[in-house]
């Protein structure tokens, strides 16, 4: 049970929590554990590849993804002493809809999630990413305050 387990990470404080929660189970049940980081598609307000501001973009896009993998393999480097197996996900889209997906398709039995993110508001229980993910998944989900 809960042999593949996958973590969404923004890089919050409670997402890091949740990687530690994840570790202590992966440990215990010798699961296998995915860090996944979604960078959050930009408004469509420019698409056209062509012109200066389409560049732009496309280098914000590139610079966003180098960003998300690097974090990423920082927090593979901060578990190297664990003895899991471990492998990251970078993807860019909206960051519900990519960790349900990725659930899906992949056949995850646990998302391990932080119950808010970088976009904490005081006075909500919930952030929207983890609101969604724990009303959509069809795996448990084990959300982390
Ligand atoms: N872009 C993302 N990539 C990967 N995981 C994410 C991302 N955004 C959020 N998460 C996961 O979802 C958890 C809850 O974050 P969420 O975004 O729902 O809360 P919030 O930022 O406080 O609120 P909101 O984004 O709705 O303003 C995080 O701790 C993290 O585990
Ligand atoms: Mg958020």
């Amino acid at each position: 049970m809960y042999k593949k387990i996958l973590v969404p990470l923004d890089g919050s404080e409670r997402s890091i929590k949740a990687l530690s929660h994840t570790v202590a189970l992966a440990e215990k049940l010798a699961a296998k554990v995915t860090l996944m980081h979604v960078v959050p598609s930009l408004p469509p307000y420019v698409n056209t590849a062509v012109d200066h501001l389409g560049q732009v973009q496309q280098s914000i896009i590139e610079e966003l993804m180098k960003n998300g993998k690097e974090m990423l393999e920082q927090f593979v480097s901060s578990i190297s002493d664990k003895n899991i197996e471990v492998d990251t996900y970078t993807v860019m889209g909206q960051p519900a809809d990519e960790i349900l997906e990725k659930a899906n398709q992949d056949n995850y039995e646990l998302i391990v999630i932080g119950s808010r993110g970088l976009g904490e508001i005081k006075g909500y229980i919930m952030g929207s990413v983890s609101n969604r993910v724990s009303r959509h998944a069809s795996c448990p989900v084990l959300i982390i305050r």
